[in-house]
């Protein structure tokens, strides 16, 4: 025990230390706003470093005498505490829930601050919907066409002969024997008259015009090849058609696509399903003959022509083997790869862009 008589006896301070602390926290705790606020204003009224503590620690210079009136004394104060607390904690609760009644409500109907921004079409989709508005606005039909086919309407009554390369296994993907993934949408052709073979057997004339466009697969993986691309078909039947409306067609789509006055020509060239079949090229939209930027165009290396399509007169074989005959009806047809026009068009090298989906190549469009 020290030696030095305290000034005041210890019971003394401690009622003094009490008063001072009363009137403290009664200010402290009304003073909160929030129960977090609140809490810690308990915490340093009562907490191991808090105020109570050094008055508490009084306490040992207590005569044992007065021992028990001193203990009545902080229990009761510490009474007081838990009631000023919990008075201002239920205080608190309402006014929040008074405020969260009278503030004005949430208006659901205001526009996002965030903004998503807008999508759009996938550029395949995009050329590809363009592609079929020229060929409907000239006239021709759009039907649809199964991706899974048989053999039989994808190379057989195509007349492809049974040991043509595109027939192999190699090149093909075959679900089993005789039933595959279309390896062009050259199959329309082959369904859609068929339908027609019926409708003329029950007397209609042999007129159709369709254009079709879709998925298709093949074994092939390089920067303009892809196992899965996309093709547009466009075919027509009718008593009496040549050659020379199979080139005015085409002329016409080119001018719609490319520009009037895009130049079109038919280079000779072989599919099983046509005679005489052809390659289609355009005047080269990237270059000019005039300006000296043709020899060093990249794009169609100098030669003025962009291959974009292949096309002929519907094989004789083909209408007999899809039951039209031949003698009585004759026809053109075309067929065109959706992502070398949108390559060709938006100069993109590499055709997996198309199909990667990085958000960063779509926003380009
Ligand atoms: N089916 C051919 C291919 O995928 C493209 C084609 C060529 C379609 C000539 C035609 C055509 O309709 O007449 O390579």
């Amino acid at each position: 025990m020290s030696g030095d008589a305290p000034a005041i006896d210890a019971l003394s301070r401690i009622e003094q230390g009490l008063t001072a602390l009363g009137d403290r926290f009664r200010q402290s705790f009304a003073a909160a706003t929030s129960e977090p606020a609140l809490r810690a204003e308990q915490a340093k009224l009562l907490g191991k470093k808090g105020d109570l503590t050094a008055v508490l620690a009084l306490l040992r210079d207590v005569p044992a005498a007065d021992k028990p009136r001193a203990g009545a004394l902080v229990n009761a104060f510490k009474t007081e505490v838990e009631k000023e607390f919990d008075a201002c904690l239920r205080a608190l609760g309402e006014a929040a829930l008074q405020a969260e009644l009278t503030a004005r409500p949430f208006d659901l109907t205001l526009p996002g601050r965030l903004s998503l921004g807008r999508g759009h079409p996938h550029p395949v989709l995009a050329v590809r919907e363009e592609l079929l508005a020229i060929f409907r606005d000239l006239g021709f039909q759009s039907a649809p066409g199964p991706e899974i086919e048989l053999e039989e309407n994808n190379f057989t009554k195509l007349a492809f002969p049974p040991d043509h390369p595109a027939t192999d296994m190699q090149d093909s993907f075959w679900l089993r024997p005789s039933v595959l993934l279309r390896t062009h949408t050259s199959n329309v052709q082959v369904r859609e008259m068929m339908a027609l073979a019926e409708r003329v057997k029950a007397g209609e004339s042999p007129r159709l015009a369709i254009v079709s466009a879709g998925a298709v697969y093949r074994r092939d993986d390089d920067l303009t090849h892809s196992p899965m691309f996309h093709q547009i078909e466009g075919f027509l039947v009718d008593e009496r058609v040549s050659m020379a409306e199979l080139k005015g067609v085409l002329g016409a789509f080119a001018e719609r696509l490319y520009g009037p006055g895009t130049p079109v020509r038919l280079r000779p060239s072989y599919f099983p399903f046509v005679e005489p079949g052809a390659e289609v090229d355009v005047g080269c939209v990237f270059c000019n003959p005039n300006d000296g930027s043709r020899a060093a165009c990249r794009v169609c290396k100098g030669t003025g022509w962009l291959e974009i399509a292949g096309c002929g007169m519907v094989h004789p074989d083909v209408f007999r083997h899809t039951g039209l005959d031949p003698d009585k009806v004759t026809g053109f047809a075309f067929g065109m790869g959706i992502e070398r026009i949108a390559m060709l068009r938006y100069g993109i090298p590499n055709i997996r862009l198309l199909f990667e989906n990085d958000p960063r190549f779509l926003a380009q469009f």
